[in-house]
């Protein structure tokens, strides 16, 4: 089994091993953390995995996981192009970090795969989008893909180029989602509703809506829409606001935007 070392199992990074776990992975897992939550440390060890091995302990890895925040990553990457003796195939998953910068710490020939998850894979739920360097060969990319694809969907862009704006839609997007239980359930106590039923009635509803977009994944989301509003009816009537010049599509566009923008900026 191919050996595989996490660097950093914080939310992501343990829900990624977690999703390794499950596929029986666990004996080939050697995980890096300071301060692992002690959940996931049983999970690991109970699987076979080891926590914090010496370096020297470190079987050489066929694939190395950064999955530590941005700001933490050149030090770390740093410090895992150690490893690229074993020609490891190196996954990074932090924001904003390009292929050339990440080629930079771990070395000019290291095989690299970019990846951005989103966090709905702390339940396997998620999506990530990824894209290799020319050195990935392509049982690189299949090792990488397996284990990005142990979270949720995956799926490959031919260059990096809009990976900014992935990060914009899927990576941020959850947060877009949440932010709509919480206006729903406002609008809904303004509306007359008891704040503990106007939470209830939001979330279930996001949640539904999700789940029936999930049961039905060659239906469009706006034939589904369209399905649920009768002409003069209630929804159309909301709709007409959500939907006006200024309405929800223009405040989504503003707000991706702002986001790619910080993105780029992070990358700097
Ligand atoms: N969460 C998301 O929704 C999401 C989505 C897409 C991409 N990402 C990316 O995923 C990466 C991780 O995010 P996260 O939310 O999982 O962050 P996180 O929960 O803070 O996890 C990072 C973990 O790495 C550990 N760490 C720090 N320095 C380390 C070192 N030298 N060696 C080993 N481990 C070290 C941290 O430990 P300490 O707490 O002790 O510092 C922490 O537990 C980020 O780059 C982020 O951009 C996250």
């Amino acid at each position: 089994m191919s050996a595989i070392l996490l660097i950093g199992a914080g939310r992501m990074g343990a829900a990624l091993a977690r999703g390794w776990i499950a596929e029986g992975r666990g004996p080939a897992i050697a995980v890096i953390e300071p301060q692992p939550d002690p959940a996931f440390a049983r999970a690991l060890k109970k699987a076979g995995g080891r926590l914090n091995p010496k370096p020297a302990a470190v079987a050489p890895p066929s694939a190395v996981v950064l999955a530590v925040k941005p700001q933490m990553l050149e030090g770390v990457a740093r410090e895992a192009a150690r490893y690229a003796a074993a020609k490891p195939v190196f996954v990074s998953i932090a924001a904003g970090v390009s292929l050339a910068r990440l080629q930079s710490f771990l070395g000019e020939r290291a095989a690299i795969v970019r990846a951005m998850p989103n966090l709905p894979a702390s339940i396997g739920a998620g999506v990530t989008v990824a894209a290799a360097n020319g050195a990935v060969t392509g049982a690189q990319r299949r090792l990488a893909g397996a284990l990005l694809g142990a979270a949720g969907d995956l799926e490959w862009l031919a260059d990096e180029t809009p990976i900014d704006a992935v990060t914009a839609v899927s990576g941020s997007g959850p947060a877009y989602v949440f932010l709509l239980v919480e206006a729903l359930a406002a609008a809904g106590i303004e509306a007359g509703l008891a704040p503990d039923l106007a939470m209830r009635l939001a979330r279930r509803t996001i949640v539904g809506s999700g789940a029936l977009l999930a049961a039905l994944p060659d239906q469009q989301a706006e034939k589904l829409r369209r399905d649920v509003t009768s002409p003069g009816g209630t929804t159309e009537a909301a709709l007409g606001v959500l939907m006006a010049e200024k309405g929800l599509a223009a405040l989504m566009a503003k707000a991706v935007k702002a986001a790619v923008k910080r993105a780029r900026d992070l990358g700097k």
